[in-house]
C-alpha cells in the first residue's frame, strides 16, 4: 500500500484528488498494488471535496499531514517559500516528493535534488512543463539514446492565446489580455505569463534536463509579447511567419543558449501551427531528428494527468524496493556540470525590424545607411498605409549578427524621423539535421 499526501487543494490539487478518485480502479490495475490518499491539507477548499473521502481525511492544519508516515507527499500550493519548506521537510522525513512548482525547481531546484539524492527518495515534476505534455518523460528517458540538440517550445498557454486572438480578431495587445482575464486564461496579475517569466521558469528546467546541467531563471534571457502588435502579426503573416513566444534551448560552442522571446516561425512549421491555449515543445536530438509533443499546457484535469503520473512512478520505485532509477536531473550527480551561457549579443540570425517612422521620402535611405554601416543586410522591405505621425515601416534582414543589430538601432532611434522605439523580433530558423 502506498500512503499519499497532498498539501494545496487549488486548480491543480482539486483535479488530482478527482483523478486519483475517478480513476482509481485504471490506476491501480496499471500499478498491480493498492494506493492510498490517506490525507489532505488546504487552507482553502470546496467542501464537497470532502464527500470523496472518509472524514478527517481532508484539514486546514498541515502539521496532521506531516504527523502520517507518508511515502509521498504532493505539493500543490505553488509560490516559492513555504512550499520549499514543505518539501526539504518530506524529504527529511524520508518521503519522495512530486510538485508542479516551477518556479522553485527553477530557481532552489538544484538544493532540493541534492537532498532527495542523499535521502535516497525521488522528486517528480512532471507538470512543472507543459501541463498535461509528458515532456520531463520524453527527454528524460524516451530520447535518453540522443544528444539533445535543441528544444524549442510554445510553454506558456496565455501568451500563446493572446498572440493567436490579436491576429485573428484584429485587436491590440491590451485588448486582448482583457479578453483573456475576462475567460480566466490570464490572471489579474499577468506578468508572469506575459513578460515571459513562466516560460523562463520552464525553459531552464528544460536546459537543465538536456544537458545535465542546473541552469536557474535568472540565467534564462527573457523577453515578453508586450510590444507586440496586431500589425507585426499582420506583416509576419504576409512573409510567410507566424510569432510565437518561445523558450529555446541550444547548445553552442560549449555554452547554453537559453532564451525566451517572441520568435517569428516558418508558418509550415508544426509550432506555427499550434494556435489558442495550446503547448507545443519541438525535441530535436541527433539520433531520432525531430519530435514534437502538443498539448494542454494548463488547466486542473491536464496537468493532474502529469502529477498522477509522477505518483505513479515513483509508487513502483517504492513498491520496487528501488529509488531514483531515473536521475533526477537526467544524468547522475557526478555528471551535472555547471555550464556558462550565451550572450545574446552573440547571436548571429536573420531579424524582423519595425520602425515607427515619419512618411516622407528619403526616411528608407536614412534607415538603410544605418544598417549598411553595421554591416546589416536588407532581404525585404514593407510599408502600408499613410499615417499623419508616424507610420510602420518594416524590414526583415539577412544573418546577421545581434550585436550589430542592437547597434544599428540605438542609432536609429535617435534619427529625427524615427517617432518611438523599434521592435526587435528574431526570426528562428532551424537547419536540417545532419
Ligand atoms: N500560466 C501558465 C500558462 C500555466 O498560461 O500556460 C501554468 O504554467
Amino acid at each position: 500500500m502506498i500512503n499519499i499526501g497532498i498539501i494545496g487543494l487549488g486548480t491543480v490539487g482539486s483535479g488530482t484528488v478527482k483523478t486519483l478518485v475517478k480513476n482509481k480502479e485504471i490506476i491501480e490495475k496499471r500499478l498491480g498494488f493498492p494506493f492510498m490518499l490517506k490525507k489532505i491539507a488546504s487552507l482553502e477548499y470546496d467542501k464537497a471535496l470532502e464527500d470523496l473521502f472518509p472524514p478527517n481525511t481532508i484539514t486546514q492544519n498541515t502539521e496532521e499531514l506531516f504527523e502520517e508516515k507518508l511515502d509521498i507527499v504532493v505539493e500543490l500550493i505553488g509560490g516559492i517559500n513555504k512550499a520549499k519548506q514543505y518539501i526539504l521537510r518530506a524529504i527529511e522525513n524520508g518521503s519522495s516528493v512530486v510538485t508542479a512548482n516551477k518556479a522553485l525547481l527553477s530557481t532552489y531546484g538544484f538544493e532540493i535534488f541534492k537532498k532527495a539524492y542523499e535521502k535516497k527518495v525521488d522528486v517528480g515534476f512532471e507538470a512543472s512543463v507543459g501541463g498535461g505534455i509528458p515532456i520531463i518523460k520524453a527527454v528524460k528517458e524516451g530520447l535518453c539514446a540522443n544528444n539533445i540538440l535543441s528544444i524549442e517550445g510554445i510553454v506558456n498557454g496565455t501568451a500563446n492565446y493572446i498572440l493567436t486572438s490579436m491576429l485573428e480578431e484584429e485587436k491590440t495587445f491590451q485588448e486582448t489580455l482583457k479578453k483573456a482575464q475576462d475567460l480566466g486564461f490570464a490572471e489579474k496579475n499577468p506578468s508572469l505569463d506575459i513578460d515571459g517569466i513562466d516560460s523562463a521558469h520552464k525553459t531552464a528546467i528544460l536546459a537543465s534536463l538536456a544537458f545535465g546541467t542546473v541552469l536557474t531563471a535568472q540565467q534564462v534571457h527573457t523577453e515578453g509579447i508586450k510590444d507586440i502588435e496586431y500589425s507585426d502579426l499582420e506583416y509576419a503573416r504576409r512573409l510567410g511567419y507566424k510569432v510565437k513566444l518561445l523558450g529555446i534551448v541550444k547548445m553552442k560552442d560549449g555554452k547554453v543558449d537559453a532564451r525566451v522571446h517572441p520568435a517569428m516561425i516558418k508558418e509550415m512549421e508544426t509550432l506555427a501551427k499550434v494556435d489558442g491555449v495550446y503547448n507545443a515543445i519541438t525535441v530535436r536530438g541527433d539520433i531520432v531528428e525531430d519530435t514534437t509533443y502538443i498539448g494542454q499546457g494548463a488547466g486542473s484535469f491536464p496537468t493532474a494527468s502529469s502529477i498522477v503520473s509522477d505518483i505513479m512512478d515513483i509508487s513502483r520505485n517504492i513498491e520496487y524496493k528501488t529509488h531514483l532509477r531515473t536521475p533526477l536531473l537526467s544524468f547522475p550527480f557526478q555528471h551535472i556540470r555547471k555550464l556558462s551561457t550565451v550572450d545574446t549579443n552573440s547571436l548571429s540570425m536573420k531579424y524582423y525590424l519595425r520602425f515607427r517612422v515619419v512618411d516622407s521620402g528619403g526616411v528608407l535611405a536614412k534607415i538603410a545607411n544605418v544598417l549598411g554601416n553595421h554591416e546589416i543586410s536588407i532581404k525585404s522591405v514593407i510599408q502600408l498605409g499613410h499615417g499623419r505621425e508616424w507610420v510602420p515601416l518594416v524590414l526583415m534582414t539577412h544573418q546577421a549578427r545581434e550585436k550589430d543589430v542592437k547597434e544599428a538601432i540605438e542609432i536609429i532611434d535617435k534619427l529625427d524621423v524615427v517617432k518611438g522605439k523599434t521592435l526587435l523580433i528574431r526570426v528562428e530558423e532551424n537547419e536540417d539535421v545532419g
